[in-house]
């Protein structure tokens, strides 16, 4: 078995949490990548970050987010330090709603430099974090942001419609801030159900239209509001999912969503009977 390299714990034992996509195989670490036997496919990993995106994902919203927030990743926390007495207070909301609790598996898919993971271990919640992202530049801020904040994240470039990550593995799966233009979000949210343990806590979050005044720069370069693409996708969520609940944030600019997956198989099916 080759040697990968790692910088972190988390970053080593996600090697051990990772599958192809596309075959749902399991990828073995050979020659510094990510081998799946039962096809050949191999990974690579950069900066000690596997990188599982398949070719064939990579188009529309997702290419155009990919490309913008490789290229914005240096400025993206400046958000947070010119905003910091909101972003403070929409962290606070988003950290309050979310039941995560110490010792708890969580994945946050887009995670962009790390910022929600910072505040929830500011909140004094000691859990195990993960993150993917389709940008390696959001990563590579992410990796220089936990070395700086002393933060153990395990880190994987993937698509969040594509999850990288083998099923039933995380007690908490989360998403913060690129939902409103995945190119499929019905298949974002049943990769977070896959992924998810029986009885996990998920939860979205993304702007409402009620934000676009406030940023008049980008207003021309995103969908206009009556595309529907920032509605809160509660008819996405399927119906065998409990506990359903939406939550307005920041006086109505952010929608979060949240369910929970039920917590047996046998309770999976009654409820796909009786629903
Ligand atoms: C507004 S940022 C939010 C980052 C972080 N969650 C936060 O709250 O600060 C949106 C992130 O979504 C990522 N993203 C967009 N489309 C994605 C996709 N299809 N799969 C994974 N990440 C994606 C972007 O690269 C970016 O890092």
């Amino acid at each position: 078995m080759g040697y990968v390299k790692s910088n972190t714990s988390k970053q080593s034992e996600l090697h051990h949490l990772l599958q192809n996509p596309a075959t749902g195989n399991p990828l073995i670490p050979e020659d510094g990548r990510l081998r799946d036997r039962g096809t050949g496919a191999s990974f690579r990993i950069r900066n000690g970050i596997p990188v599982i995106l398949l070719p064939k994902d990579i188009f529309g919203w997702n290419k155009k987010q990919q490309r913008s927030y490789d290229c914005g990743s240096y400025l993206y926390d400046l958000i947070y330090r010119f905003h910091r007495a909101k972003a403070n207070q929409w962290l606070q909301q988003i950290a309050d709603l979310m039941r995560v609790q110490s010792g708890d598996y969580v994945l946050e898919t887009s995670v962009g430099t790390g910022q929600q993971i910072r505040n929830l271990q500011q909140h004094g919640i000691n859990a195990h974090f993960f993150g993917n992202d389709i940008s390696f530049g959001m990563l590579r801020q992410c990796q220089k942001n936990m070395k700086r904040w002393k933060l153990d994240i395990g880190l994987v470039q993937g698509n969040a419609e594509a999850l990288p990550f083998v099923d039933q593995l995380f007690d908490v799966v989360f998403h913060v801030g690129g939902f409103n233009f995945f190119n499929d979000k019905e298949r974002a949210i049943n990769e977070m159900i896959r992924v998810a343990k029986p009885g996990a806590r998920i939860y979205l979050v993304d702007e409402t239209p009620d934000i676009l005044p406030n940023l008049p720069l980008f207003s021309r370069f995103i969908p206009d509001p009556a595309s529907g693409v920032y509605e809160p996708p509660i008819d996405l969520i399927p119906r065998t999912m409990s506990n359903i609940q939406s939550h307005d944030l920041l006086e109505g600019m952010f929608w979060l969503v949240g369910f929970e997956k039920p917590g047996s198989d046998r309770e999976l099916r009654r409820r796909s009977l009786t629903e």
